[in-house]
Order: C-alpha cells, then sequence, then structure tokens
C-alpha cells in the first residue's frame, strides 16, 4: 500500500516548545525529544485528579493510581508486542536497565573466564556496567569490530562467538553514526553457542516498530524520553522464564513478599525489581508518548525520517570539506560529520548562534571515535516533527558557516 504524505508541519503544532519557539530548529533528537501535548496532558491529569502512592494503600485515589500505572506497563507490552505486561519492569531508563540486567542476571550468571560480546558502535551505556560486571568476576570483554562504513564486521563477530559466550549487547541503532545491525543474523549467531542477546533499542524506539517475540532476543531496554515521553523512565523487557529466574539487585519497599529479621522473600517479576516508590507519572506520561506513536503511520513516519536524511546527506556528499562518518546501508535518521578544515564544537555554535540545535561530542561512545580515529563529530539527529526547510536552512547555515571558519 503507497505511504500517505507524512504531514510533519502539522505534528509539530502538537509540541507546545516548538509551537512557541517557532524559529528553533531542533535536530538533537537523538539527545532527547521534545514532548507532545498528549504526554504533558497525561501527566497533568495524572496529578490533577488520580495522584496516590500505588500498590499499597486501600483507598480509592490509590486504586486509581495503581490502575494507571499497570494501565501504562500494559501499554508498554502492546508496544513491543510483548506476550504479558508482567515482561515490563520500569526502570528510570536505558542506563539503569542495563545495569538491572549486569547486576542481577550478570552477577548470578557468569563466571570468570566468560565473554560478553558488546559492539564498537555502542554507547558507553552498553559497555560500562558490563566492565564493572568484568572487572568484579573475571569475565572477558570482547568488541565487535566495524567495516570501513560503519557496519557490523560480520565474519569477525562470527569468530569471537564461542563456548564462553554467554551474553551478545548490541545495539539496534547506533546513536553516534546511525548504523542498524542486523540484529536478526546477531541473533541467530548468538543461538548457535548458546549465549543470551541483549538489545539497547533506546534510539530504534523512536523509529522502528519494534516486536520483541518475533525478535528472538532475551533482553531489550529502552528510555522513554528518546521516544517522546518523559526522562526518568524506561524499561526492561525480558522473557518470563528469565526474569524468574533473576535475584532481586535493589532492595526497599514493594520488591518483597514477607520480611522479617529471619529473612526475606521476594516479589514476583516485575516488582521485584523495581525498588521503591516507582516513577508513576512518568511511567503514565510514558504511555501517552507510546499511544502517541502507534497512532501515527510509522511506515510513513519512517520513510519521512528516511527521506530528510538523504535530503541532507546528498547535499553533503558533494561538498569535499564534509566527511560523513558512518554510510552503512540502512542507516537510522542521523548523520555525523567531520570536518576538514573546522572544528565540530565551533561549527556547532555557530548553528546555535542562528537557532539550530545540533550535537557534538563523542556522543558517548568514546570506542567508536577511536575506530574512526576521531575525538567528536557533529550529529544531526532528525524526528517526526522536522521538516524539509530545516535541512535546507541547516545546509545553508553551513556553508556560511565553513566558509567563515575556512
Ligand atoms: C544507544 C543508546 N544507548 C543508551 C543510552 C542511554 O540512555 P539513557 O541516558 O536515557 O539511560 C543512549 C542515550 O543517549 C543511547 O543513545
Amino acid at each position: 500500500m503507497p505511504t500517505q504524505p507524512f504531514d510533519a508541519a502539522m505534528l509539530r503544532a502538537d509540541f507546545p516548545l516548538l509551537a512557541a519557539q517557532p524559529d528553533l530548529i531542533y535536530l538533537d533528537n537523538a539527545a532527547t525529544t521534545q514532548k507532545p501535548r498528549a504526554v504533558l496532558n497525561a501527566e497533568r491529569h495524572y496529578y490533577e485528579t488520580t495522584n496516590a502512592n500505588v500498590h499499597r494503600s486501600a483507598h480509592r485515589l490509590a486504586h486509581a493510581a495503581t490502575e494507571a500505572f499497570e494501565g501504562a506497563r500494559s501499554t508498554v507490552a502492546r508496544f513491543l508486542n510483548a506476550a504479558s505486561s508482567d515482561e515490563i519492569v520500569f526502570t528510570r531508563g536505558s542506563t539503569e536497565a542495563i545495569n538491572l540486567v549486569a547486576q542481577s542476571w550478570g552477577r548470578s550468571q557468569l563466571q570468570a573466564g566468560d565473554e560478553i560480546i558488546v559492539s564498537t558502535l555502542e554507547h558507553h551505556a552498553n559497555i560500562v556496567p558490563w566492565q564493572l560486571l568484568a572487572y568484579e568476576r573475571g569475565l572477558r570483554i570482547v568488541a565487535v569490530p566495524l567495516l570501513a562504513n560503519g557496519q557490523l564486521d560480520m565474519d569477525a563477530y562470527a569468530a569471537l562467538l564461542g563456548n564462553r559466550t554467554r551474553l551478545v549487547a548490541i545495539t539496534a541503532l547506533s546513536n553516534a553514526i546511525g548504523t542498524r545491525p542486523d540484529l536478526a543474523a546477531v541473533i541467530a549467531a548468538a543461538a548457535t553457542v548458546g549465549a543470551r542477546v541483549l538489545v539497547d533499542a533506546s534510539q530504534a524506539v523512536a523509529h522502528d516498530v519494534i516486536d520483541v517475540q518475533a525478535l528472538g532476543a532475551d533482553f531489550l531496554v529502552f528510555s522513554g524520553h528518546k521516544a517522546y515521553g518523559p526522562t526518568g523512565i524506561g524499561a526492561l523487557w525480558a522473557r518470563t522464564e528469565l526474569l524468574n529466574a533473576m535475584p532481586p539487585w535493589q532492595g526497599g519497599g514493594e520488591m518483597i513478599e514477607r520480611v522479617s529479621f529471619a529473612g526475606t522473600t521476594f516479589n514476583r517479576p516485575p516488582y521485584r525489581f523495581e525498588a521503591g516508590t516507582p516513577p508513576v507519572a512518568q511511567a503514565i506520561g510514558l504511555a501517552a508518548a507510546l499511544d502517541w506513536l502507534i497512532a501515527l503511520d510509522r511506515a510513513a513516519l519512517a520513510a519521512h525520517e528516511d527521506a530528510l536524511r538523504l535530503r541532507l546527506e546528498t547535499a553533503l556528499l558533494a561538498r569535499d570539506d564534509v566527511r560523513l562518518v558512518g554510510t552503512a546501508p540502512n542507516k537510522g535518521p542521523l548523520t555525523s560529520l567531520a570536518f576538514s578544515h573546522a572544528h565540530p564544537f565551533d561549527v556547532a555554535q555557530f548553528l546555535d548562534a542562528r537557532g539550530i540545535a545540533v550535537r557534538v561530542g563523542h556522543h558517548c561512545a568514546q570506542p567508536l571515535m577511536d575506530a574512526f580515529n576521531l575525538s567528536s563529530t557533529l550529529r544531526i539527529s532528525l524526528s517526526a516533527y522536522n521538516v524539509s526547510s530545516d535541512i535546507d536552512t541547516l545546509l545553508a547555515a553551513l556553508d556560511d558557516t565553513l566558509e567563515l571558519l575556512a
């Protein structure tokens, strides 16, 4: 079926921050997205009508708050096509979700000499939690190298897999250069050695339809704020049998069944992993964001974002003072740049003076920058509300900036 034209300008009007700042060109969506009115309204409505602590009190308001919170969990499950909402653990975001898996699953399952494979594409959040565990347990972290275009070297990956490989931790979409690894191939190869797979969907969540049952991974994490939702909320998805076998990682209220000085027994998942009062309003805001996304024509959204990226990259490829860092096929909607005569920080400052927000730095992916022999790039990351005039204004501003800095 042909996709409908995607009306990004109309969507933009649904974002109060953008509507209030019509001259802002926001191209830092991989860092965090702006929030649609539906998300702001959902949090406000919750505080104005339903606020109470969840799972505990016997009064009506507490029941309503619990229902709204658990409804949000069901929305996350539906968004990911999880088999059950019991497979959804709320966390502060991707970082906390990965640390949860490292500290709970990793500490209980991994022993000295075991290996964890990560890719060179990974965000620090999908490297450092494994390193902390490796230092403690004597594990080995091995990294899959990249081809020159930023794709995973699948031959090298196949050679790294072995009978000590226990986990493959891999991004679905690189936040720094946009590569989408072939997850199906990565997961199938991991299965041949019986390794678990954790997918970091932090970037993919806003752009790709995620179906955890079709994907066949063991763990998947994402942050709400990168998918039009609030900060302070994200989720870990894992299959029930895995969660059931995992010990708690943080202690407190909610995660227990019975506490006594003689010993404590623990609640079932997902509550076993949600110690303390959870971020209720944020979970409700996240559900509103995911509902907002679900209501969009996702294929048209993806086509829109990709068309903007191609418009930008086609223009940039014609310049000899700009280099695209990462040119893998099937990239996500973000573009990383290095310049022959200018520092990315200077370029970003000039752009900011013209109301264009981009990201500059190592993007929390220093091993990836090392692989390209760079310390930083300038990153343009796109979203549903970006329009082609954003790209044209950026290109004109880049023209002027690079001429000034030459
Ligand atoms: C690919 C990727 N993984 C993990 C993270 C960490 O996300 P958060 O800081 O929301 O926990 C990010 C954030 O930029 C990311 O882009």
